[in-house]
């Protein structure tokens, strides 16, 4: 199944691909750390009695996966009360950033906003914006999809140590280097090492999206690296432009 919301850097072009690189057997967990949108986990199989964890650092991102996985239908009456305007669109950025909201309040200002901003970024007023009608009857699905799911809204390192073992396989899709200021977690090159040392001490299996630069050829020497490319979805940059990406393994 797709995602509900589009994501920026949301791997909805490169589903296919980076689950053609997922193990046949023998995962017992599989933990997303970078969530976004989701869109590996919703493309992705279930399957019986495997664990799976989304996780995102972004607490907006982890409380809208919550409020859609426990209270789906109040959180659809929540987004009844919402009108649409461009003047509103701005109110809903600025309440999302005072306290004092519900967790729901929160969660349908956030999914509005992302619904309706240009390239999923919650903050330009996207004026083609579509029917809240397929949301509504799609939330349900996704609701059920997350019965089983933990959501989780860590940093990586933390969430990484406390589900790793023999069995696990990891997804990780990080903001890519040169593109971590469209994320409002802030993520660096010494975030980057950072994961690239978790990550060579684990004891599962691992598949990494990243861009293709230096620093992560570099960082990744000791994997596999398998070379592929993606279509410009990130707002502000020309759209017919592609963009080389990697695949990375250890194993
Ligand atoms: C490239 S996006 C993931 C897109 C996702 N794969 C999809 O298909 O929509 C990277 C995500 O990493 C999250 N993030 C940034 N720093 C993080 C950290 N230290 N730990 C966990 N998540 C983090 C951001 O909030 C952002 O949603």
């Amino acid at each position: 199944m797709e995602s509900f919301i589009g994501w920026v850097g949301g791997k909805r072009q490169l589903r296919k691909e980076i689950l053609s690189h997922f193990p046949a057997d023998g995962v017992g967990r599989y933990i997303e750390v970078f969530g976004g949108a989701g869109w590996v986990l919703f493309a992705k199989e279930q399957v019986a009695g495997q664990m799976e964890v989304f996780n995102d650092l972004n607490s907006d991102l982890a409380n809208l996966f919550r409020c859609v996985k426990y209270h789906c239908e109040a959180l659809q009456a929540e987004l009844d009360w919402l009108l649409h305007s461009r003047e509103l669109f701005f109110d809903y950025v600025g309440q999302l950033e005072a306290p004092g909201l519900t967790d729901l309040q929160r969660a349908a200002r956030f999914l509005y906003l992302v619904k309706h901003s240009f390239g999923s970024s919650a903050k330009t007023f996207a004026t083609d914006a579509k029917s809240g009608e397929h949301l509504r009857q799609y939330m349900p699905k996704i609701q059920d999809r997350l019965k089983k799911v933990v959501v989780e809204k860590q940093d990586f390192e933390p969430l990484i140590k406390t589900y790793d073992r023999s069995d696990a396989l990891f997804y990780l899709d990080p903001p890519y280097v040169g593109a971590e200021h469209y994320y409002s977690v802030q993520f660096g090159e010494a975030d980057h090492r950072r994961l690239a040392s978790v990550l060579k001490g684990i004891k599962g299996r691992f598949i990494l999206s990243y861009g293709d630069v230096p620093l992560v050829r570099e960082l990744y020497g000791w994997c596999n690296i398998y070379d592929t490319n993606r279509l410009n979805n990130l707002a502000g940059t020309p759209s017919n432009k592609t963009f080389p990406e990697v695949i990375i393994k250890n194993f």
